[in-house]
């Protein structure tokens, strides 16, 4: 995927506001080693590093850690299939990025090779269900033009039993774990949030083809996804987990 570093910041700024209660479960302590993974443009990293901790980021979009890096971070462009850290952090912390990893057991793996024993893992991702309406019909849409919209779909969205599962297979230990609808108010409405995430799906539809696209999609959510004020949401569902590092 493509980032646009303003195109995120502009239409998508609920991320790190969100993510701030993510923090708070982070609890970073002054002088502790941390890993952003999926750092984005770097707001919440920076917040860590301001409670006084060692924090590096990594991200896999060269953009967004160059915005990063002009905050003055360590942020690396580095996917989280390929973090290959051993025992250098005291957490690992991720928000709304795991699910644009499909490669589920090896980022999982790669964050638990990260940690130092008992080190935490703190995240949040979104879970099965997320944007289910935005989804269906993008799909929609793409089959109108004889597309699968599998072949396009960058997110894994997996559900709570499957993700708590594979953390205990990798030897975590889950202290807490949540799940919960959370619409989503779109600053930017439907349009920008189509803009900012759904790049992707428009990969094999001609550019001249975009804008009939978006129409299409917008007028098929806009029953379910805005209120009677014209107020625009989203509706994600979010997975967020609290685990530890045990000795295998
Ligand atoms: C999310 O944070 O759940 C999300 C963001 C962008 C695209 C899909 C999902």
């Amino acid at each position: 995927m493509k980032w646009n570093v303003n195109t995120y910041s502009r239409n998508a700024p609920y991320v790190p506001q969100y993510g701030e209660t993510l923090l708070a479960m982070l609890a970073p302590e002054p002088g502790e080693d941390i890993l952003d993974l999926g750092c984005g443009e770097g707001s919440l990293t920076e917040k860590i590093a301001r409670l006084g901790c060692n924090v590096v980021g990594v991200d896999s979009s060269e953009p967004m850690v160059r915005a990063a890096r002009q905050r003055g971070l360590d942020a690396r462009a580095v996917a989280g299939e390929n973090l290959d850290f051993a025992d250098q952090f005291d957490a690992v912390f991720s928000n709304a990025a795991l699910h644009w990893m499909k490669s589920a057991d090896k980022v999982v793996e790669n964050v638990y090779r990260a940690l130092r024993d008992d080190g935490r893992f703190c995240a949040e991702l979104g879970a099965r269900g997320n944007v289910g309406t935005i989804i269906a019909a993008v799909y929609r849409r793409l089959a109108g033009r004889n597309l699968d919209g599998d072949d396009y779909n960058p997110w894994y969205f997996p559900s709570k039993d499957e993700y708590c599962a594979r953390l205990r297979e990798f030897g975590f230990v889950i202290e807490s774990v949540d799940l919960f609808r959370r619409p989503t108010p779109l600053v930017t409405g439907i349009e920008g949030w189509l803009e900012t995430f759904a790049v992707p799906f428009l990969e094999d539809i001609p550019q001249s083809e975009h804008g009939e696209f978006v129409r299409e999609v917008v007028a098929e959510v806009e029953g379910a996804l805005k209120d009677k004020d014209g107020r625009w949401f989203a509706d994600y569902v979010r997975l967020r987990f609290l685990a530890r590092k045990g000795r295998r």
